[in-house]
């Protein structure tokens, strides 16, 4: 019975099973695959340790045998292929690792390429400091000079002023006059690059400090003492120190206090000649040269006067650019010189930014076009414009200047939609209302519009742009009450608009004058001050005067007669 059973239990199974087959149902068990699976990817990864293992001894032998020099032909060619590829990996990665800023920064003086003049004024100014640091050169005796100093000293400076901004004349310690060099200007054009080079050109060994980071006065001081005063360590850099302090505007005042204080105590030293001679030791006998972006900090007003100032302009396009060709061609990066020049524009001639861009778009693809770099946001930075700038682009028209590199294609093509595009008035518009906001403070932009309007040059017979204008400062000025009354923020936005209104009514290309908006400060000053003495005059009157008075009818009734009366506009009596 039981076997009859089994039997037909099987063969129940077994049409159970092609049952399931055609309704896609899977004839093992989930759990048996699984277990199968498992088996074979244990068997999998065992294999592969298997195969590396044996790789490795094969790699170790190998070596082992060029060692003994008992290697084949073939293997020696297969070990240099792979040293080879070893190489090149490495060399490509230290490539992508290094960045290009670094790798084609400039070496030598006659490498660097910012403007001529400027590289020749710091390397002057670090000679005049030969005769105190290496007692070489000695150049125009200073004693003579400071006996009849006194007497004409201004004339004398002034005549002594080279071109290039330089005091040639040295103090009695045969010191230049200025003691310290101040390079100044827009970020990455080279400022720090050109101290390090000169000073290192002229013989120094530069010790670099950085004003934004040390900025506790301590550590301030202990690095100007350190660097500035000769102290001989056996194992040091024998050539005499050039301490460049970079950021400088980025320093407490107490900080920079401490500068001066070490220029200045050396000058009354140098007065009182000789008194304390101990004090000798402290004397500033090394040059200084500090670098900034922004010369106009009050921090820096007293340093400025005993400093030479070097402006730094931008670097020529030309100049930039075919220094930018030489890296391109070295890092095989296909472009042409008209791209290249657009992106010294479109970057404001900022070496670093373009050396970065470059890397950048090398690392992803192997050509840039001008349309690349048209259509790249590169450049465009976020720096707040001065107010004075966004006044001028309100009212005075810009040039062309983006249309100046257009290739071959865009003007067979669309030279036509080009010139448009730039001067078309969504791109004003567009470009107005990025400067405003970028610019921040829309208040003050307003008091500029309104204080220089009416001296912009427009064509308005019927003065219909002269009412919109009006209409639009009164919407400002409401907007502007509202956000103090109600400190509503969001309603802010909506002033930005008025500038690009007003860049739509006055901008033209003649350019005039802008003053800094000083009329309504000058007028709510005088408001405030009539509307206290009027106060002050109502408060003193008696009630019974009082009682048929107010602030209205004083100032129109009354006031204007008092005053005749008070102060008649007496003629003098004829002699
Ligand atoms: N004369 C030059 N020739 C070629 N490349 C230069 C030159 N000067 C600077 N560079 C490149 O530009 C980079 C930035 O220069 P640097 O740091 O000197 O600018 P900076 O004016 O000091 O900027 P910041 O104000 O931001 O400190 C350098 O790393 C270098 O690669
Ligand atoms: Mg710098």
């Amino acid at each position: 019975m039981k076997l009859w059973d089994e039997e037909v239990l099987e063969a129940e199974y077994s049409c159970i099973s092609t049952d399931a087959r055609s309704a896609m149902l899977l004839t093992t068990p989930v759990t048996v695959l699984k277990e199968l699976l498992e088996d074979e990817k244990s068997r999998k990864l065992y294999q592969e340790s298997e195969e590396l293992h044996d790789k490795i001894h094969s790699i170790i032998d190998t070596n082992s045998e060029t060692d003994s020099s008992h290697v084949t032909r073939t293997e020696n060619r297969e070990v240099e292929m792979m040293n080879d590829t070893n190489k090149e990996v490495e060399q490509l990665t230290d490539d992508l690792k290094m960045l290009w800023v670094e790798k084609y920064a400039p070496k030598k003086y006659t490498e660097l390429l910012s403007e001529e003049g400027i590289n020749r004024s710091l390397l002057h100014w670090l000679k005049l400091w030969d005769y105190v640091v290496f007692g070489k050169n000695v150049p125009k005796p200073a004693k003579k000079s400071a006996t009849f100093k006194k007497a004409s000293e201004k004339d004398e400076k002034f005549k002594k002023k080279s071109q290039t901004g330089v005091t040639e004349e040295l103090d009695k310690h045969n010191r230049p006059e200025q003691k310290i060099a101040l390079l100044c200007g827009p970020p990455g054009l080279g400022k720090t690059t050109l101290a390090h080079i000169v000073a290192t050109h002229a013989g120094y060994n530069v010790v670099e400090m950085n004003a934004s980071d040390d900025r506790s006065v301590e550590v301030f001081k202990n690095k100007i003492e350190s660097a500035t005063q000769m102290k001989s360590v056996i194992d040091a850099d024998p050539r005499p120190n050039c301490l460049i302090i970079d950021e400088i505007d980025g320093a407490p005042a107490p900080a920079i206090n401490v500068l001066l204080n070490t220029i200045k105590m050396t000058d009354n030293e140098t007065e009182a000649a000789g008194k304390k001679k101990k004090k000798q030791g402290h004397i500033l006998l090394r040059p200084i040269i500090c670098v900034c972006n922004d010369q106009y900090v009050p921090a820096l007003r007293q340093l400025r006067q005993m400093a030479l100032i070097l402006n730094f302009s931008h670097t020529e396009s030309c100049r930039l650019a075919s220094r930018l060709q030489e890296v391109v061609r070295e890092e095989m990066l296909k472009t042409d010189l008209n791209a290249l020049l657009a992106l010294c524009q479109k970057t404001d001639n900022d070496i670093r930014s373009c050396l970065n861009t470059l890397q950048f778009v090398r690392q992803r693809q192997k050509e840039l076009t001008l349309q690349d770099v048209q259509s790249m946001s590169v450049g465009q930075k976020d720096t707040q414009k001065s107010l004075f700038s966004v006044w001028q682009e309100v009212f005075i028209m810009q040039k062309a200047k983006k249309n100046r590199f257009v290739s071959i294609h865009d003007l067979a093509d669309e030279k036509q939609e080009l010139n448009q595009s730039t001067f078309s008035p969504s791109a004003r518009f567009q470009h107005m209302l990025h400067l405003c906001q970028s610019a921040g403070e829309t208040e003050r932009i307003i008091q500029g519009l309104h204080e220089n309007y009416l001296e912009a040059k427009s064509k308005d017979p019927h003065l219909t742009g002269l009412n919109l204008a009006n209409e639009w400062l009164c919407y400002a000025d409401i907007c502007s009450h509202f956000i103090a009354k109600s400190q509503d923020y969001s309603v802010m936005k909506f002033s930005s608009f008025v500038p690009i209104v007003f860049h739509f009514l006055y901008a033209s290309y003649s350019p005039f004058r802008i003053q800094f908006p000083h009329s309504q400060f000058e007028a709510s000053q005088k408001l405030m001050k009539s509307v206290n003495l009027l106060k002050t005059l109502f408060e003193d009157m008696p009630p019974i005067t009082r009682k048929f008075n107010n602030h209205q009818s004083i100032v129109l009734d009354l006031l204007s007669p008092l005053l005749d009366i008070l102060q008649p506009t007496l003629r003098p009596p004829e002699t």
